[in-house]
């Protein structure tokens, strides 16, 4: 088991934002974490990754046993543990190389220079964006910035990727193309990757379980064949609602030409 959530009670201030939530991810797999706006996906993620204090629970991280906002993850589970969040933005003043190359400053320190650089380039390469090795972070495109964020989330090869909404903001060919590069470094890597997204293109191309959040709970962990048909309300009304319009593919090549 890669990552094991166990009861975990998290909120903010007097507000209780999840109750008791537990499901397991295991080797390899791609794990969608799916809810309404609001629904504590975001707060799910801080709290695993100790970014935000949990009330209560145990976490077990590639191996270690965590008492859930009492003890910190330790620096050999950070190591291997992948972030690509919305907002996880690229420092504007260093080029792309530099950003990609401040997790080896942080974990590798010991590194020499030319080691540092040829593992960047590697990094930028799996992402194909070699050729922004120089740029700054306001030379690229939006997906360009995604593609350079993900490098710099995998240049210390991790076992697990986090990735809150990271095809916001995203054309829908750049957004696939993203996860069709997740898909390729889950086999390269052998990556867990815990998603959250609501586009229904990505859930179907990347998803192998689903966990759907609810009222602070958990109201369906399951294999994705078995959530798209799940005859839940909740969740078939919540695919419905996501699913693309019938015009939608018009209006994509529309704006695309415009
Ligand atoms: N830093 C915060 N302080 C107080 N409330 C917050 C904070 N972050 C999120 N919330 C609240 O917690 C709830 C869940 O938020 P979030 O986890 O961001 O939802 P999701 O990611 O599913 O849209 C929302 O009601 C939100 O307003
Ligand atoms: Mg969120």
């Amino acid at each position: 088991m890669i990552l094991s959530v166990r009861d975990l009670k998290a909120g903010y201030g007097k507000k209780i934002i999840l109750e008791s939530i537990s499901f397991d991810v295991q080797p390899e797999e791609i794990r969608v974490i799916l809810g309404g706006s609001g629904s504590g996906k975001s707060t799910l993620l801080n709290n695993i990754l100790g970014l935000e204090r949990a009330r209560a629970g145990e976490i077990k991280f590639l191996g270690v046993k965590l008492r859930a906002g009492i003890d910190p993850v330790p620096n050999s589970v950070r190591v291997k543990t992948g972030v690509l969040f919305q907002g996880g933005a690229l420092l504007s003043s260093y080029t792309v190389s530099q950003n990609i190359a401040l997790p080896l400053s942080i974990h590798r320190p010991e590194l020499p220079a030319p080691v540092v650089q040829e593992m960047v380039a590697e990094a930028l390469n799996k992402v194909n964006m070699l050729h922004a090795f120089h740029k700054l972070p306001s030379e690229l495109s939006g997906g360009m910035k995604k593609r350079a964020a993900l490098a710099r989330a995998i240049i210390l090869e991790p076992q697990i990727l986090f990735c809150d909404e990271p095809s916001a903001g995203l054309d829908p060919i750049t957004a696939r193309s993203l996860d069709d590069l997740l898909l390729e470094l889950r086999e390269t890597l052998h990556l867990s990757v815990i998603i959250v997204t609501h586009e229904l293109e990505s859930i179907k191309a990347i998803g192998d379980k689903i966990l759907f959040l609810s009222s602070g709970k958990v109201l369906l962990d399951d294999t994705l064949e078995n959530a798209l048909h799940s005859a839940v309300p909740e969740i078939s009304d919540f695919f419905k609602r996501i699913a693309p319009k019938e015009n939608d593919e018009k209006n994509n090549v529309n704006f695309n030409f415009r």
